[in-house]
């Protein structure tokens, strides 16, 4: 099979989120100005740079506007990034129902809000880990906004580190294959890097 990208946009899609995965998933608090706390995953997410810590994600701007998080991004130049472990799949799932934006997802999820130390949108109380950020940049690129965040405070939950450091084998992510399929990670395996 080969695909012309610019003669079928639907495959087009398909074939980028279907074979660009697992994706991480980026679970994005904001603040609105009139003070609605939102929240919503997008796995078109990853990092950019270490120094500065830089980390992206890029939200489709829609035909009939964009998404309340890059609305809130856009004017409050905050967010946080939350996480997605196993047990909070459901629930992440729950926060992408397109809300109007004075609902807030917090709420619709029936989750809990844990107070940030340096931003003023909310993280999510409980996750492995969440990144505050400060705004870098948003790029208009194509059809999307790659909003790109510098990294200004990071939680992690002690259960997930092991002698003070982070330890990935204890983190229980999930990533976004394509569609409403996600995976968990239970095989890995490791491998030494040539000199
Ligand atoms: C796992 C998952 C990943 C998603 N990733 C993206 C993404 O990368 N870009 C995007 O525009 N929408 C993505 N979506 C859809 C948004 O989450 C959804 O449109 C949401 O309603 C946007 O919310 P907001 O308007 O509150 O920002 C994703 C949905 C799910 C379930």
């Amino acid at each position: 099979m080969h695909i012309d990208p610019h003669e079928d946009s639907h495959s087009v899609y398909r074939t980028l989120t279907g074979l660009v995965v697992p994706r991480p998933i980026g679970w994005i608090s904001t603040r609105s100005e009139a003070g609605v706390d939102n929240l919503a995953p997008y796995s078109f997410f990853n990092v950019v740079s270490v120094d500065p810590p830089i980390l992206m994600f890029s939200p489709v701007d829609r035909p009939d506007g964009l998404t309340d998080t890059t609305v809130n991004v856009r004017e409050t130049e905050e967010f946080v990034v939350n996480l997605v472990t196993h047990e909070f799949a459901e629930a992440m799932n729950q926060t992408s129902a397109e809300l109007p934006p004075s609902e807030s997802e917090f709420d619709h999820a029936d989750l809990e809000r844990a107070p940030s130390k340096r931003v003023e949108p909310p993280q999510v109380a409980g996750v492995a880990a969440a990144f505050e950020c400060e705004l870098h940049d948003v790029l208009d690129v194509g059809s999307n906004s790659l909003v790109l965040g510098e990294v200004v405070w990071v939680s992690v939950r002690d259960d997930i580190t092991t002698s003070g450091k982070v330890d990935t084998a204890k983190l229980d992510i999930i990533g976004r294959l394509s569609g409403g399929s996600y995976d968990r990670i239970d095989n890995r395996f490791e491998m030494e890097r040539p000199d």
